[in-house]
């Protein structure tokens, strides 16, 4: 189980409510790290909520396929509820490919307090990686505007933080991102409370 090593092992808790928008190629691990941050986040008693792709696309988004609007519409519908919990003072967590620069960009503003957070990983890593078998079968033409394979990924110009899931361990990475929302300010170590 992933552990978040914070600096002098030091309590934090949540100034204010905000989106951690990790966004990368599928297979990149922004569920994995969805998990971890979450579990860190919980551990010091804030509030989350994840709002994984997968999921959403089970509920939410059901019916929505992959072309470009229907993602949009995807990414649109996440963002509403990520600015509803947001300003309710939720820590919310989205893990969705967002594979539009121009649709996360509109859901930042939105929201106000967004970071982005690209979870990097090469698309040959992810090809390696294949957790759910769907690289082979887009490779072999099965599944058409599939994302980095027959379908674009633009990457994010000016994210608030970029994790590599190739060279760190997922608590490298969450204890990263959870630093940056300290720099930021939506959390505060205990020490400055
Ligand atoms: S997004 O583009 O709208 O943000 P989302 O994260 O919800 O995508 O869903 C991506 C997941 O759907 C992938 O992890 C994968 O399991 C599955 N999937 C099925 N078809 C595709 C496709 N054509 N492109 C990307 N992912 C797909």
């Amino acid at each position: 189980m992933a552990q978040v090593e914070l600096a002098s092992g030091r309590r934090i808790r949540q100034a204010s409510g905000f989106t951690l928008w990790f966004t990368g190629l599928s297979g990149a691990g922004k569920s994995t790290l969805a998990a971890a941050v979450s579990r860190e986040l919980r551990r010091h008693g804030i509030a989350v909520e994840v709002l994984d792709g997968d999921e959403v696309r089970q509920n939410l988004s059901q019916g929505l396929g992959f072309s470009r609007e229907d993602r949009d519409t995807n990414i649109r519908r996440i963002g509403y509820v990520a600015r509803l919990l947001t300003r309710n003072g939720v820590a919310v967590i989205t893990a969705a490919i967002s594979p539009y620069r121009a649709v996360r960009d509109e859901v930042r503003r939105e929201v106000g307090a967004f970071v982005e957070v690209h979870v990097k990983a090469s698309l040959d890593e992810c090809i390696r990686r294949d957790a759910k078998g769907l690289y082979r079968r887009a490779l072999a033409g099965e599944i058409p505007h599939f994302t980095g394979v027959s379908d674009p990924y633009e990457e994010p110009l000016r994210p608030e933080l970029v994790v590599d899931t190739e060279r760190e361990d997922v608590g490298d990475s969450a204890t990263r991102v959870i630093e940056r929302l300290v720099e930021l300010g939506y959390l505060r170590s205990a020490a400055d409370a």
